[in-house]
């Protein structure tokens, strides 16, 4: 197994509507372990993108008169603009529109059809529009679609079937024989009882009515549907296939494909057969996460207009409170693995706590105490406090700490680690009580040591805090006179002592401003209803004219 590359993805996103703070979680989780890695010496490749093709798509286009590459290059882009407004370094961005995309992808199809993977036959099915997936009878809920709940509608048309049934006994063989395939482990039951044990069926990955898709080369009527288009993205991206495959050789096997426990399926069953057929190495781990909650549904594109009172779009909380604020929240709050309840309250509550209180009073008492103490410049550690070695000795555990968790996925227990430092440092000022000392002139070492340590450990603090806020990690670390981009080996970074006494400490401003949470959910709401009339009226509008 290759050790110094780590190739992290997202999903593919359907430009199919409105952006929400849903769609950002997957994205800032994978941005990031992209992040941590990097910082631990890794050649990181990040990559992620829009998955363009298919019905959904084609029938939006229509219901508003444009092709589908003229509905969707907008809400690509908007994409991107998110993407950059939320600091997420993605080393590519895949359109299954490109080009080397739709090449590869057919070669992909001729070589699975040449070798039997792949045949001709028909296909008749309970079919959703909305989730372009065929659905058998038991599957159904209540006779509807069991993802989204729609209608569904019987379809039957020729078209090309991949062998997935001839997979199922691998596929188990590959759960048994790595156990960290498939994370969470629940996740693993779940596809072995609900769809491997009641027998897999060949996947219709070809079709004819859908013109908006990949023509089959060798069969041009048939466009290639979904599972060959979107799945094998996490290849291309790489040039497999190409003229070029370097990146590929490089970078494959995937460390981790980072996706929703609604895609778990797609990407634990028949991404892995795909793979298998075509003979490529299995990526090292799923980890299938939960969702992003409002008043007990899954925010989705479709259901957002519903959302009278929260704020979901991701353009207003960078605007309104920064965009280290709502990646915090996304990290930290949702417990990893499990699904996460947004609300105003919880969102505001959460950054106030954390990063209004606990960090940014840490950084604004302790700089300003050395402003005033010490005329700005760090001095060196004096005379020690019985207090000092439970401090040192969780700020020197960090980035273990942080790396385990990591390792595993777990942002929120990242978080929680760092954060433990930050609260026993405004502990450890409450113990020392340095404006106590700074009424002494004999306790002038020892008021020199707190301003030290408490320095030491917002450092450590603000290091580890890159992957996750790196806005308001860097300008900690330029209080200090620290270039965030001259951190390069976080281990290193990491341990206690290394923060050079003499340096000018700039007093910082509130990094965070404390948030007056009843009057900002009142504007929220406000803002929310206006924008809710404004829209109505727009339609009633367009009906007049
Ligand atoms: O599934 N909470 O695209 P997509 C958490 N094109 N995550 C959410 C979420 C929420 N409320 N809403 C969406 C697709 N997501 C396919 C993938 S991959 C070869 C093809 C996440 O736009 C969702 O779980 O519907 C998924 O990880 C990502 O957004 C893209 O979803
Ligand atoms: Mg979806």
């Amino acid at each position: 197994m290759k050790k110094d590359t780590f190739y992290i993805t997202t999903p593919i996103y359907y430009p199919s509507g409105n952006w929400h703070i849903g769609t950002c979680y997957t994205t800032v989780i994978c941005d990031a372990i992209a992040r941590f890695n990097r910082l631990v010496g890794k050649d990181v490749f990040f990559l992620t993108g829009t998955d363009e093709h298919g019905q959904k798509m084609e029938t939006k286009a229509q219901s508003v008169g444009v092709s589908p590459k003229e509905f969707i290059d907008p809400i690509v882009e908007d994409l991107k603009t998110i993407w950059t407004m939320l600091d997420v370094s993605y080393d590519k961005f895949i359109r299954t529109t490109d080009e080397y995309h739709v090449k590869a992808v057919q070669k992909i199809f001729r070589k699975l059809y040449e070798q039997g993977d792949i045949y001709k036959s028909s296909y008749e099915g309970w079919y959703c529009t909305d989730c372009e997936s065929f659905w058998t009878e038991t599957q159904l809920k209540d006779g509807k679609c069991p993802d989204c709940g729609r209608t569904v509608h019987i379809e039957k048309e020729e078209s090309y079937f991949f062998r997935l049934s001839a997979y199922a006994d691998r596929i188990l063989e590959l759960y048994r024989n790595n156990p960290g395939f498939l994370e969470p482990s629940s996740r693993v039951n779940e596809m072995v009882n609900n769809f491997i044990k009641p027998g897999l069926q060949d996947l219709c990955v070809s079709r004819k009515s859908v013109k908006w898709g990949i023509p089959v080369d060798f069969d041009p009527e048939q466009t290639v549907y979904v599972w060959i288009d979107a799945l094998p993205n996490y290849l291309t991206a790489l040039g497999y296939m190409s003229d070029d495959e370097s990146l590929f050789k490089k970078y494959w096997p995937a460390n981790v494909h980072m996706v929703g426990k609604e895609i778990v399926r797609f990407h634990a069953i028949i991404w892995p057969a795909i793979l298998m057929a075509l003979g490529i190495e299995m990526p090292e781990r799923i980890y299938g996460h939960g969702w992003l909650l409002i008043g007990g549904d899954k925010l989705s594109k479709s259901k957002q207009d519903n959302v009278k009172t929260e704020l979901t779009d991701p353009k207003d909380f960078v605007e309104r409170y920064g965009s280290d604020a709502l990646r915090y929240y996304l990290l930290r709050e949702i417990p990893f693995g499990s699904d996460g309840a947004y609300s105003n309250v919880a969102f505001l509550t959460r950054i106030n706590n954390d990063l209004a209180n606990d960090l940014g009073n840490l950084v604004s008492r302790t700089t300003a105490m050395i402003d005033k103490y010490f005329g700005g410049v760090l001095p060196a550690a004096g005379d020690s406090f019985v207090y000092d070695e439970d401090l040192k000795t969780i700020a020197g555990g960090v980035f273990s700490e942080v790396k385990t968790a990591l390792d595993n996925f777990n942002a929120p227990k990242a978080l929680t680690e760092i954060f433990r430092l930050i609260g026993r440092a405004n502990k450890y000022i409450d113990e020392t009580m340095p404006w106590v000392l700074a009424k002494d002139e004999t306790k002038k070492g020892a008021l020199a040591t707190v301003m030290y340590n408490l320095s030491e450990c917002i450092r450590i603090a603000a290091v580890n805090l890159l992957p996750f806020i790196p806005k308001a990690a860097h300008e900690i670390l330029s209080l200090y006179g620290i270039e965030s981009s001259s951190v390069k080996n976080l281990e290193e970074e990491s341990s206690f002592g290394k923060l050079k006494a003499g340096v000018t400490v700039i007093k910082s401003r509130p990094i965070f401003p404390r948030i007056d949470v009843q009057k900002e959910c009142k504007d929220i709401e406000e803002l929310m209803t206006s924008r809710h009339e404004e829209k109505i009226k727009e339609q009633k509008k367009e009906i007049k004219d």
